[in-house]
């Protein structure tokens, strides 16, 4: 990541708003922006309570704003009460949009179904009546496994209505992590499909879900929802396990919603941490869905006429917060996306913006890195050829964008007329950050700018003080929002460990990256994790957790991993094993390496997969016995190693571990 920051701190390319875009965007200009960064500073919680009144629908109006009495376990608008799916459905066909498109479902293959608000509403009241009739209660924990489908979106509203908590596990992840994610949880329900659709392919889900459930601890499953996507094979338990259409057929599309208090949990995401296990990161109701709204309509300016999409899977906090809630809590017609960017061809993404005349487009720095390749490649998959003046805004999300990638962004995708927002944020903040505005900053690419009006964003050293401008550092957030987490499901200790450390006095969130402000224009650059987790594609990985899955192998001994830079994925996977049988030959590493990969995959899911594993008699170790990663580190990025190895107890090993398997 090194080179990345290097690369940034040189840029001087810089792209202000342009007129038009000033004149339509709902902040406009550098005063409002300031305006409404001067009202927090007056009266913090005075100023999220407007903004909660002005754009959230109470059932029962708040009076607190924040509640600060269980701090770091901060509170918001607390005793208030609203329903987040009367605010994403409910009040737009109220409010005449009932007819309005809400979904354009764009499947695998290119066909296309859509539903209008009010269709939406009456099959997620459908879905959450059955769920009511198999006993689903409020705060009864819902594990959602579900490829990109309207349905997807219908299970999480539908949660959402009856006040239960919904876990939405990424299609990609295996039986083993399904289970662990049931057993923290508590789930007593799953809902899942028979096959996902990927380029092509139709690849099973609901075997992961019998198999996670047969490893066992899994006693509170109650029962298993399957919706019918391909009509593929599907074993189905009797009494345990039922079909979408079954359950949903006879009940009525009208389904009072539940109204929860703003702090009811709205969801739990489980996400990577520094530690084995990865954490269930517990979102509210109504400070949540505050800032999915906020930040749809001030970082995407979104518009009656626009037609968003979100390339995010559900199964991540991008897709909860930018497909699920945030644009249809702002009424507005989206893009659900099934399938893979390179199928049928590399043009996929360029053809759907051009088939449904997409205006604001959000995707990950890795995708945009893969199409340019691809491009180059095959040349009539480049953007060129398609027709793109449909956009006028483009997002990118989930790490840091490299400037090449943003500049041929800019000029290939938007024409060199949409504003890029590089929005940071995380699972724990349940929106954006740190992101230029489009009618407001003037961009400089690879840089994620300035803080979203309100956000307390800083850097400052070990000791919690803040550090100059031009100084890289810590990030932190100064001040509690209202889409923060709100603790790890289950480990309230391991939250306030984790964001509320003490060497920061409690008081200072810690995002868990490196960050540094340009000396002149204050300007953010993210520089990356600063802890053991990994980001791979824009999905966050732990270190420790690959760790110990491939120590579960009752082939390995010992094993280290570490990232290193990766010109695609940003981040690469780099393990370092220890065999407890002899250090493999050349021949017989190349199969013990894919046996492990494989392996992983299925411990984890295939997104784990190490891309680099090497082979030792052992790793190199202090005399202590401490595995010394820098040193790993520098090997993964096939460095000379230039440290001062007279603390290690068997430098010989180093040589042994340069090879990739
Ligand atoms: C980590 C959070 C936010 C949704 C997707 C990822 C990195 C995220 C950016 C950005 C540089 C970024 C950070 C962060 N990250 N966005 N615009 N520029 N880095 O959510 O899985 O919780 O990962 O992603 O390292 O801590 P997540």
């Amino acid at each position: 990541m090194t080179s990345n920051i290097e690369s940034v701190v040189t840029e001087n390319r810089i792209f202000p708003p342009s007129e038009a875009v000033m004149k339509s965007a709902t902040i406009s200009g550098r005063a409002a922006y300031d305006a409404l960064c001067a009202e927090a500073d007056r009266d913090y919680s005075g100023y999220w309570a407007r903004l909660a009144r002005e754009h959230l629908s109470w059932k029962q109006p708040f009076t607190v704003s924040l509640d600060e009495s269980k701090a770091p376990f901060y509170q918001w608008f607390s005793d208030g009460k609203l329903n987040v799916s009367y605010n994403c459905l409910d009040r737009n066909v109220e409010a005449g949009l009932g007819d309005k498109v809400a979904i354009i479902f764009e499947a695998d293959g290119g066909d296309v179904t859509k539903v209008t608000y009010r269709e939406l509403l009456g099959r997620v009241a459908k879905f959450a009546n059955a769920l009511k009739a198999q006993g689903v209660k409020k705060s009864d924990r819902v594990l959602i496994y579900m490829p990109m489908s309207i349905e997807g979106v219908v299970a999480m509203q539908a949660c959402a209505r009856i006040g239960a908590i919904h876990s939405v596990v990424f299609g990609g992840f295996s039986a083993k992590s399904l289970q662990e994610r049931i057993q923290d949880a508590g789930a007593s329900y799953v809902i899942t499909a028979d096959e996902q659709c990927r380029g092509g392919k139709n690849i099973p889900l609901k075997p992961a879900v019998d198999e996670g459930i047969a490893l066992g601890g899994c006693e509170s499953i109650r029962s298993v929802i399957v919706y019918q996507r391909t009509g593929g094979a599907c074993t189905m338990v009797p009494g345990r396990d039922h079909w979408w259409h079954d359950l949903t057929a006879s009940q009525p599309d009208i389904c009072e919603p539940e109204w929860v208090e703003a702090e009811h949990p709205l969801f739990l995401l489980y996400t990577s941490g520094s530690t084995g296990k990865p954490k269930g990161v517990q979102h509210s109701s109504g400070g949540y869905l505050l800032h999915a709204i906020l930040t749809m309509k001030w970082t995407f300016d979104i518009k009656p006429n626009d037609v968003f999409w979100c390339t995010a899977d559900i199964g991540w906090v991008t897709g909860h917060t930018y497909i699920t809630y945030g644009p249809l809590a702002c009424g507005a017609t989206e893009i659900v996306f099934e399938g893979v960017p390179s199928f049928p061809d590399a043009g996929r993404f360029w053809k759907t913006i051009q088939k449904h005349r997409v205006s604001i487009f959000y995707t990950a720095p890795t995708a945009i890195r893969s199409l340019i390749k691809s491009g180059e490649n095959s040349p009539k998959t480049h953007p060129r050829n398609y027709d793109l003046t449909s956009l006028r805004l483009l997002g990118s999300v989930g790490e840091p964008i490299n400037p090449e990638a943003w500049m041929w962004y800019y000029n290939n995708v938007g024409g060199a007329r949409c504003p890029i927002m590089d929005t940071f944020w995380q699972t724990e903040t349940g929106g954006h950050m740190i992101t230029p505005l489009p009618g407001v900053t003037p961009l400089v690419p690879g840089s994620c700018t300035l803080p979203f009006p309100g956000i307390q964003a800083a850097i400052v050293d070990e000791t919690g003080n803040d550090v100059e401008w031009g100084k890289g550092g810590f990030l932190v957030v100064k001040k509690p929002w209202p889409s923060m987490i709100r603790t790890i499901y289950g480990d309230p200790e391991r939250f306030v460990k984790s964001y509320f450390p003490a060497d920061f006095s409690g008081q200072l969130y810690l995002a868990g990256d490196g960050a540094m402000r340009d000396a002149k224009t204050g300007y953010f650059t993210i520089m990356g994790r600063i802890d053991d987790v990994l980001n791979v594609s824009g999905h966050r990985m732990g270190t420790m957790e690959i760790e110990s899955a491939l120590v579960a192998n009752p082939m390995v001994a010992e094993a280290a991993v570490v990232g290193r830079p990766d010109d695609m994925t940003g981040e690469a996977i780099c393990a370092f094993v220890v065999l407890k049988q002899a250090r493999p030959t050349d021949v017989e590493a190349t199969r013990i390496a894919n046996e492990l990969r494989n392996w992983v995959a299925k411990e984890i899911g295939p997104i784990a997969k190490p891309k680099d594993i090497r082979f030792g008699e052992n790793l190199p170790k202090t005399r202590s016995g401490k595995i010394m990663r820098r040193l790993l580190r520098s090997l993964a990025k096939n460095e000379t190693i230039t440290q001062d190895v007279s603390t290690l107890e068997n430098p010989g090993i180093l040589d042994q571990l340069k090879q990739n398997a």
